[in-house]
């Protein structure tokens, strides 16, 4: 009987891209989905981004566009990332969506009519400039235990203190970088401590991994609490029914998202979403997450879900974190790479095999080692696995006109291996799959094993033996079929590959039970080629300067001839609206010797400048660039026209003059901050 299940991995934040750190969720998630559907069940693998809360408003607001303009830019960017690292969601959405929204309010309703909502004021920090209640994250200030400088309004990092904000002393708001103050609003919360004991069932009934229900009985002794689950307005998300100005916090509606992407699929499926949602579905329901996130998906997301009658989930599958080298991901060494760098290096399916030989049922944290990764991939992939098919292809192809022999001489040889298939699956089942890995390249030395002791390539120089080299050469390439049958849920592509070459396509586990007898194979190709040291090294070299370039401070080089002015408030600063602008076109001013005419194109938006710039440039070497401009200078009547802003540039004049430009990546519209 085929199982029903559905499967999800957690949101990614639409605030940045996917780096390594991300891929092991999404890579061991694919990897069970893709081995689900080849044993022949109904898997239904959907994820989103995660669209909501203050960090995506207000990076929006930086790049001087609307957080939806924002969220639909990295959306497509991480579809991007997952589709060349071959995850096959089933439907990627957003959490910004009407299915989305249905349910956060479905979900909130039902919960508040049960009484497990409630409402209470709560006093918390305020930025008096920006109008905004700031999160713990968005305070820095002073250490109150170490005195340590610019630390988070709730931790510090120096020495280990956990405080509140109130307690940080001259503490600013990194928004506004005014002093924050304290404001009252009202705000509301999920009851958890009425689902205790359902929570505590559910939990010590296989759910969850053993360490994590040791964590969670920790957690059930201290108490539960409730839940703080509104935010006010500036947010970006969703208004709470009823409200002026309330929103759900991101982290309510996130993992709803997994409903709603779910929805989504559905209706373009004719499928029926309660089936899978109904409290006593017979459907399975896998959450993959981080262990970072497991209070909200142990105990919120099953409370909620009860709470508002829908099913809990069958499994939530904590994985633990990425470290590279044995040390966590650091920007200076290089070793925090975004999955787009890597992309640029190496091969994708490379990152799949290694980490799937290294990924175990439990929550530690996984070392993605550089040079074991250099020689795993070598050493199995093209040195054990492509081997085998590369040896026998040849014989085949040369000597027996790409035919496989009529029968196989050693059954028992082949029974082994496909005997074998139920122990790779039941690894790939608990999500053993280094296991699984361990177990197929043992298959794999004894498949090289028996064509070495059998050493067809002498008997090929004898005709009275020949029959005998294509026996052997067919079985290799049986075990080899069957090798990357198992393989398929981890290298998807060089699987596809081995099947063109060999004319078969392997789509359930067990099609391999039958072997490839009295057929023709294709060509060989090299279906993967060793990993060089040099792109590991480019890779590295890339990830340091991709982020040296984004979050050093400048460099202090010597001062203008000026010396540094009157001070200003912040507030003085942030009237001025600075933008990045492209210079379309520039052009000489009949009857004027100083300036020159440009247009400037603000992300959509044209602008018409005179600039003082003829002195030291002639209009052809500024076409094309991208500069800063001040875009809200009141429009100013000159002789020869209307001029739109301020072009900004740097010198005393004359030739020395010299028009700012932005560093790789700004676009034109965005904010200057
Ligand atoms: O921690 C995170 O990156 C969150 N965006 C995960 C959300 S998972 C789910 F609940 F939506
Ligand atoms: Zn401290």
């Amino acid at each position: 009987m085929s199982r029903k299940i559905l499967v999800t991995s957690a949101l990614p934040y639409a605030n940045g891209p996917i780096h390594l750190g991300h891929l092991v969720e999404y890579i061991q998630t694919d990897i069970w989905v893709r081995f689900q559907k080849q044993r022949g069940n109904r898997c239904i693998y959907v994820c989103a981004d995660d669209a909501h809360g203050t960090p995506i408003m207000l990076k929006a607001r930086q790049e001087g566009i609307s957080p939806e303009e924002l969220i639909e830019r990295i959306g497509r960017e991480h579809r991007e990332d997952f589709a060349d690292f071959l995850i096959e969601f089933d439907n990627y959405y957003s959490t910004h969506s009407d299915e989305n929204r249905y349910y956060a309010e479905l979900i909130y309703t039902r919960l508040k009519e049960a009484g497990h909502i409630t409402s209470r004021t709560i006093k918390q920090a305020y930025d008096p400039v920006e109008n905004m209640f700031l999160p713990d994250r968005y305070i820095k200030g002073e250490c109150p235990r170490c005195g340590a400088a610019d630390q988070y309004g709730d931790s510090c990092e120096a020495c280990g203190a956990t405080y509140t904000p109130a307690e940080l002393k001259n503490a600013v708001s990194v928004v506004s970088g005014a002093a924050p103050i304290e404001r009252e609003s009202e705000h509301y919360f999920f009851r958890l401590q009425d689902f205790e004991s359902l929570l505590r069932n559910w939990a010590g009934s296989g759910h969850v991994q053993t360490e994590v229900a040791n964590k969670l009985n920790e957690w059930f002794e201290e108490g539960l609490r409730e839940w703080d689950i509104s935010r006010d307005a500036p947010y970006f998300g969703f208004r709470i029914p009823n409200t002026e100005n309330k929103y759900f916090y991101v982290w309510l509606d996130a993992p709803i998202g997994y409903m709603a992407s779910f929805r989504n699929w559905c209706d373009r499926h004719g499928v029926d979403f309660d089936e899978y949602w109904k409290p006593d579905s017979d459907a399975e329901l896998y959450h993959f997450i981080g262990k970072d996130i497991i209070y909200f998906h142990a105990l919120f997301w099953p409370a909620m879900l009860h709470g508002a009658g829908f099913r809990m989930p069958t499994k939530v599958c904590a994985h633990g974190f990425l470290t590279v080298n044995g040390q966590k991901m650091s920007k200076s060494r290089g070793t925090f790479i975004m999955g787009r760098t890597f992309l640029r290096h190496l091969n994708p399916e490379y990152l799949r095999y290694y980490l799937a030989a290294k990924l175990g049922s439990s929550v530690h944290d996984l070392d993605l080692s550089l040079d074991d990764f250099i020689h795993r991939v070598n050493s199995d992939l093209v040195g054990k696995l492509v081997n085998i098919a590369s040896r026998s292809a040849s014989f085949i192809n040369k000597r027996f006109d790409g035919r496989l022999a009529d029968t196989l001489e050693e059954p028992a040889v082949y029974r082994e291996f496909t005997s074998r298939g139920e122990a790779i699956a039941e690894a790939y089942e608990n999500r053993e799959f280094s296991r699984a890995i361990r177990e197929i390249m043992q298959l794999a030395d004894q498949a090289n094993q028996y064509f070495d002791e059998r050493k067809p390539w002498v008997l090929a120089k004898d005709e009275t033996t020949l029959p005998q080299v294509q026996a052997i050469c067919t079985q290799t390439l049986n075990l080899f079929r069957v090798l990357m049958a198992y393989l398929k849920p981890v290298v998807p592509r060089i699987a596809a590959a081995a099947e063109v070459f060999l004319q078969v396509e392997n789509r359930h586990w067990d099609d391999v039970k039958q072997p490839l007898l009295g057929r023709p194979i294709g060509k060989f190709k090299p279906l993967a080629t060793r990993v060089e040291r040099d792109a590991v090294d480019a890779m590295l070299e890339e990830s340091k300067e991709t982020l040296a370039a984004a979050g050093q401070p400048a460099p202090s080089g010597p001062l203008a001839e000026d010396p540094i002015g009157e001070q200003i408030e912040i507030d003085d600063f942030t009237r001025v609206d600075l933008r990045i602008a492209r210079i379309t076109d520039a052009a000489y001013v009949d009857g004027a010797d100083k300036l020159l005419q440009l247009t400037l194109d603000l992300g959509g938006e044209q602008r018409n400048v005179f600039a003082g710039l003829r002195s030291a440039y002639e209009p052809e070497q500024l076409k094309g660039r991208l500069t800063v401009m001040v875009a809200n200078l009141k429009p100013r009547k000159m002789r020869f026209g209307l001029s739109e802003g301020m072009v900004l540039a740097a010198g005393p004049g004359g030739k020395e003059l010299f028009v700012l430009e932005p560093d790789a990546g700004a676009q034109p519209g965005m904010r200057v901050k």
